[in-house]
């Protein structure tokens, strides 16, 4: 292993088999086999036959410096070759572009071509990026397929959210190639030594997380912000798939390291994680740490903004949807257990306990940032855990500390025994 420019860590002698779906996101993988080869990677490509409309055998076999695999039936690849074999050879089997048509197959066990054939035959861990419109995305059936591919263990990273080539925006566009990078490192280093938890006391939970801020557009570079890091609800991340939850962290822009096992879904605005947020239910707990933006523009200017002689510009505003309150009222959806967070600056105890009743989640951690508690971006905080029977309190710990303090409470209240027992 080496250490990049960057930082991050580079697996010498690994390889991949890169499987290329049919969607515009396929051009990306041009770049990313031409990165891979840069870190020492080897890739072994293999196209759909939707992949070639949208890349060439030629481009994807002399950047990847080896032969393209796409026909199931191809006797004398079959002979050099088989496709078990081919399912096997690599370290890490990578779907980019994941269509939501590659996702359904290999949800369900479909073996019809050689690329869903490689993900039902092969003993290697999966990493898929998928890739498709916003409405496909969301669909019920998707969901359903990315629900059973994670529960099967499949490892995801993004799509991230914004406008798409079909012209609508929101999730569903592809991840970037230094966020597929960063997850395919992460996979070589960890995964294979460390697979999917199917122990701990969270073993079998859903747990979706919020983390970050927000950032609400005025025009294509003017953004209303605040100051939150992220590392709360990141470091909860952590602390959850530790003790083998299936962790979703849906993260606002913030320039944290992806927990390792985590499966992360990056999003810009209040909006974008809304619809993340509620496209991840049914899930069995729900931890609201980000900084949500209570309000966005009402209207986001198409051009950028000009000073001009005619006076200041007037931002109307509108809000925000309650992600929280959101999921806390969802009727049969709703998360078990549903905890939101509480920045105060006065008051903290009596404001947290009325926010709760607001938002009717089933905790509130309350937290000091006033400027004594000076907790944006620090390492440090004090944190109030309120439920309808108690109030503990733990002082100056660090967020490690307070995500595993908060984490051994959610056990305690899901089986009691099992932290008796630790
Ligand atoms: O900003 P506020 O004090 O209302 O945040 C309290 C809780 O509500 C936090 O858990 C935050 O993540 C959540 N929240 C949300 N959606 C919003 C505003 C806040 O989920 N639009």
């Amino acid at each position: 292993m080496r250490q990049t420019s960057k930082g991050k860590i580079v697996t010498k002698h690994k390889s991949i088999t890169l499987l290329i779906g049919g969607g515009i996101a396929a051009y990306k993988c041009l770049e990313l086999i031409r990165r891979l080869s840069d870190l020492g990677i080897q890739t072994t490509p293999v196209l759909t036959k939707a992949g070639t409309e949208f890349v060439t055998p030629l481009s994807v076999a002399t950047l990847a410096g080896a032969q393209v695999h796409s026909d199931l039936f191809d006797l004398k690849n079959e002979t050099e070759i088989g496709h078990i074999q081919l399912s096997r050879q690599s370290d890490l089997l990578v779907v980019a572009p994941a269509t939501a048509d590659l996702m359904a197959k290999a949800a369900n066990g479909l073996a019809n071509d050689l690329a869903s054939t490689l993900l039902l035959a092969t003993d290697k861990p999966v990493l898929m990026a998928p890739a498709m419109n916003v409405r496909m995305w969301e669909h019920a059936a998707t969901r359903r397929n990315f629900k059973t591919l994670k529960d099967d263990g499949i490892l995801f990273v993004g799509p991230g959210s914004g406008p798409m080539a079909c012209g609508e925006t929101g999730p569903g566009r592809m991840a970037e190639v230094e966020e597929i990078i960063g997850a395919i490192q992460e996979a070589l280093l960890s995964k294979i030594s460390s697979p999917k938890l199917t122990t701990g006391p969270l073993a079998g939970k859903s747990v979706l997380i919020t983390a970050g801020p927000t950032h609400e557009p005025i025009d294509p570079v003017r953004y209303i912000a605040n100051r939150s890091s992220g590392k709360q609800g990141f470091a909860i991340a952590q602390a959850a798939v530790d003790l083998g939850a299936d962790v979703t962290l849906i993260a606002g822009p913030c320039a944290l390291e992806t927990p390792r096992g985590v499966t992360r879904i990056d999003v810009e605005s209040a909006l974008d994680m809304f619809e993340a947020a509620t496209a991840q239910l049914p899930c069995d707990i729900a931890i609201c740490t980000a900084a949500v933006a209570d309000w966005r523009t009402q209207s986001l200017a198409s051009q950028k903004m000009k000073k001009s002689d005619t006076g200041l510009p007037v931002l109307e505003l509108t809000e925000n949807p309650d992600i929280l309150k959101t999921l806390s009222a969802h009727g049969p959806q709703r998360p078990s257990l549903v905890i939101g967070f509480a920045a105060e600056t006065e008051n903290i105890i009596e404001h947290a306990r009325a926010k709760r009743e607001t938002k009717q989640c089933d905790w509130i951690v309350a937290n000091d940032v006033s400027a004594k508690g000076d907790v944006f971006g620090n390492d440090q905080t004090t944190i109030h855990i309120i439920s309808d029977e108690d109030l503990i309190t733990f002082e100056n710990i660090s967020k490690k500390e307070a995500s595993n303090a908060l984490l051994r409470r959610v056990v305690d209240m899901i089986n009691p025994a099992q932290v008796a027992a630790q």
